[in-house]
């Protein structure tokens, strides 16, 4: 199953690679922030042709064409483009994001980053994998030390639940934070050691499910802002490496002090 999803997950990020840079059409979501291109439908449509063929029994939630029930044991949670909004503009981070839940629980995520040409992979109980190589979240324990990454929803001129508020403190109590625009890369970071955490306040299912399947494999914490467990459609996601994670819960809870 794995060799499978990889391969459809690698097939849909050629189809971007090919698309990158050239002219596509562009039409506009929510705003004109909100992007979708016509390589997000190419590759949500190889995606979904995929699995109709494999798995005809299977449920489908996909970004650009929302759900399809069929059974409620296997759901396929799909992000054809993450990271839209750099795709357009001919920055080369973006990614396809590609998770598997049974029952309720996933099972396996594979998140391709196309232009690094890096696949990450997990499948539930069995570890987490870049290219073939295990991979592991990062050994540190200090918030002060720690590099951390984050995201932002379409609507954060109306800075939604705090996102500036919880940007500024992260930013106060750590050495970096970054933005990349693509929240699955931004977990298969953290996966990696590379990121020490990350924590994004709108974020959906699709954006999530792979990552954070990927992340706990790789031996972090994929909670809400308490350190709760989350699922996959909550919409505030903090993840880590485990060690820092109650100091960035602690900062979040300050910012919920805020007016
Ligand atoms: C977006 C990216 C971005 C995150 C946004 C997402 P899209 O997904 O993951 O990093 O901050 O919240 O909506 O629209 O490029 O698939
Ligand atoms: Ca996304
Ligand atoms: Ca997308």
């Amino acid at each position: 199953m794995i060799e499978k999803i990889i391969d459809i997950t690698k097939q849909a990020g050629e189809i971007l690679k090919d698309g990158f840079k050239k002219n596509f059409e562009i039409e506009f979501k929510t705003n004109s922030s909100n992007l979708v291109t016509e390589y997000d439908k190419k590759s949500e449509a190889l995606i979904i042709d995929f699995i109709k063929k494999e798995f005809p029994d299977h449920s489908i939630l996909a970004e650009e064409s929302g759900r399809q029930d069929l059974s409620d044991e296997y759901l396929w949670l799909i992000d054809p483009l993450d990271g839209t909004t750099n795709f357009a503009h001919g920055l080369p981070i973006f990614s396809v994001s590609i998770g598997l839940m049974k029952n309720r629980e996933l099972i396996y995520g594979v998140v391709y980053d196309v232009m690094r040409d890096a696949l990450y992979s997990a499948e539930k109980k069995a570890g987490s994998f870049c290219n073939g190589h295990k991979i592991n979240v990062s050994s540190n324990e200090n918030l002060k030390n720690s590099v951390l990454v984050t995201g932002f929803p379409y609507n954060v001129s109306e800075n939604p639940d705090k996102a500036f508020e919880r940007f500024i403190a992260f930013l106060k109590n750590s050495r970096a934070v970054r933005r990349l625009g693509s929240a699955a890369i931004d977990m298969c970071y953290v996966a990696e050691g590379v990121f020490d955490g990350f924590w994004e306040v709108a974020l959906n299912p699709w954006d999530i499910a792979a990552g954070k399947l990927i992340i706990e494999e790789a031996g972090g914490f994929v909670t809400d802002f308490n350190g709760f467990p989350m699922n996959i459609f909550d919409k505030r996601l903090l993840a880590s490496n485990g060690k820092i994670h109650q100091h960035m819960i602690k900062v979040l809870n300050q910012v919920e002090l805020f007016e």
